[in-house]
């Protein structure tokens, strides 16, 4: 695996494999990889011939009071684990490199950004949108691979690539949980053993909504009083939202007459987590 840091240097590499006539695919990271992002690596391995990965901890997504500074980074661990699993190419930028002291123009997400995450984190997605804007743009990859831990995350991206008409397929990739059930996420490295043990209400909220859904129950209302109840049985627990949301414009339906995403966002101490599901109709 090659390592650059210049997007000069990307833009050789990328360009030396699309003349052997490579398909080209890219995973945006901010590196602390663990097996969600392996599990990205590993699908791009299937679907491309040259895999670039990206690790770089994006500072204009993360607010004031957020945990830029203390984001888990270990970029040698990073490294091995992804030439153990093949990819060609790891990017690291500099801050420096990707935004200019005069940069000007961002990515506005639109109303989607708004919405969940974004009203908790106001301009985190214009953060995301503008990095991966910028990283598709020096790495023009083929194909590019995002989880679907990050529904809004994925669901902003995807419709950033349709309006601004990017010259690349988003491949989504499903959930990589715990054996208990927990999403793998860089963030669960701040939970004490206590919140670790409570992190479970997360994806004991979405099972019951998924059971309650499949067992032919349509009220919104009721999955989603289901779901608070479930994190409010948890002390440790504090809910910032459980909702079931349409899949393309994430709002409410009031009733789930076609598959929605059952999302959960919960705070354990200093730590934030989401998770989701996908829900549908049993009958
Ligand atoms: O999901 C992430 O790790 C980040 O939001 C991303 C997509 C790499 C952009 O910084």
């Amino acid at each position: 695996m090659e390592r650059v840091v210049s997007k000069e240097e990307v833009r050789q590499a990328v360009l030396a494999a699309r003349r052997e006539g490579k398909r080209i695919a890219l995973i945006p990271t901010m590196g602390a990889l663990h097996e969600g992002h392996l599990s990205l690596v590993r699908a791009a391995c299937e679907r491309a011939d040259y895999v670039a990965v990206s690790i770089f901890v994006n500072p204009t997504q993360f607010g004031p009071g957020e945990d830029f500074e203390a984001y888990p980074r270990d970029l040698e661990h990073d490294m091995q684990l992804l030439k153990a699993e093949g990819a060609d190419l790891l990017f690291t930028p500099t801050t420096a490199s990707m935004y200019a002291a005069d940069a000007q123009v961002e990515v506005i997400p639109g109303p989607l950004g708004e919405l969940w995450e974004g009203a908790i984190r106001p301009g985190h997605f214009g953060g995301v949108c503008t990095v991966v804007s910028k990283l598709l743009n020096i790495v023009q990859p083929d194909l590019a691979f995002f989880g679907e831990k990050d529904f809004q995350q994925l669901t902003i991206i995807k419709r950033m690539v349709c309006d601004l008409d990017a010259a690349v397929r988003v491949v989504p990739c499903p959930i990589i949980r715990e054996p208990d059930g927990l999403a793998l996420s860089s963030r669960n490295a701040y939970l004490s053993p206590e919140e670790r043990r409570a992190a479970t209400a997360l994806y004991r909220a979405l099972r019951t909504a998924e059971t309650l859904a499949l067992g032919g129950e349509r009220d919104i209302a009721l999955l989603t009083d289901a779901m608070r109840a479930c994190i409010a049985e948890e002390p440790l627990a504090t809910l910032d939202y459980a909702a079931v949301v349409d899949l393309a414009t994430l709002t409410e339906p009031a009733t789930l007459d076609s598959p929605a995403r059952a999302i959960v966002a919960v705070r354990l101490g200093n730590t934030r987590l989401i998770d989701n599901m996908q829900l549908t109709t049993g009958v």
